[in-house]
């Protein structure tokens, strides 16, 4: 079994938007050195100049290759390509958070956002299939980026669902979330995706129907 420490980690976080920027910006405030990474590493230059000594940019194969651990924040219909181009080797025995979505380029119906998966499957499957060397763990996923790091809300600590199949992964998974102010559920295996994923739209149904996008979900018993 794989332990893995989790003190001051080498992160590469895989993608040039909101999510990769956030999580990157998280990782950072809480002591790791990060690596971003993009087809074309020039797009986040600025972002590596202004973010400070560990902070750099990469493609998506020498970004993951650096790491000890990879977050996965990509287009969730491009996931699989990025995987391709990040080369499996350079994710073999890693850690792989996943936070992407399979969300479909149609618009929503009535507010709901519209999945290339089927209910009875899920993205990270795919994933963890494609790589099977890699130790996928979602997270991330069933909130939107405003939140991901440090929450406040007047209810206390919201609730992020992980899976995964490797136990060693969903523990570090879970001590970075402790981190950045999460309560951690531990959903299973990576068939627990079918049903972290759809969260994503329930998450985002109240802003797409005018309430507001200021929430999180919360595990009560
Ligand atoms: N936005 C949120 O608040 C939120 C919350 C939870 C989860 N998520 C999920 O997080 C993920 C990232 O979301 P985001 O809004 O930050 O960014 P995004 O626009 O969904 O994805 C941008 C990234 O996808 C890559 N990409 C797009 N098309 C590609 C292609 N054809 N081949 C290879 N790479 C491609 C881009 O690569 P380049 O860098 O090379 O351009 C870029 O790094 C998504 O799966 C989303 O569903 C989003």
């Amino acid at each position: 079994m794989t332990t893995t420490s989790i003190a001051s980690m080498n992160i590469a976080v895989l993608g040039s938007g909101v999510v990769g920027q956030v999580l990157a910006d998280g990782f950072l405030k809480h002591g790791h050195t990060v690596r971003r990474g993009s087809r074309d590493a020039a797009k986040l230059a600025d972002w590596a100049a202004a973010a400070g000594a560990r902070a750099s940019a990469g493609t998506f194969a020498d970004t993951a290759a650096w790491a000890d651990l990879v977050v996965l924040a990509v287009k969730g219909s491009a996931a699989e390509t990025v995987l391709d181009q990040t080369g499996p080797a350079n994710l073999a025995g890693k850690v792989v958070i996943d936070a992407t979505n399979p969300i479909a380029d149609a618009p929503p119906d009535h507010g709901v956002l519209r999945y290339f998966t089927a209910a009875n499957e899920s993205l990270m499957e795919r994933l963890q299939a494609r790589v099977a060397a890699a130790r996928f763990v979602k997270a991330f996923s069933c909130v939107g980026n405003a939140f991901m790091v440090n929450p406040q809300f007047e209810g206390g600590p919201p609730t992020m669902f992980i899976c995964g199949d490797d136990a060693d992964a969903k523990r570090v998974v879970t001590s970075l979330l402790d981190a950045f102010g999460w309560a951690t559920e531990d959903m299973g295996t990576v068939h627990a995706a079918r049903a972290i994923e759809p969260l994503c739209q329930l998450w985002c149904l109240p802003g797409m129907t005018g309430k507001g996008w200021r929430h999180a979900f919360k595990m009560l018993r």
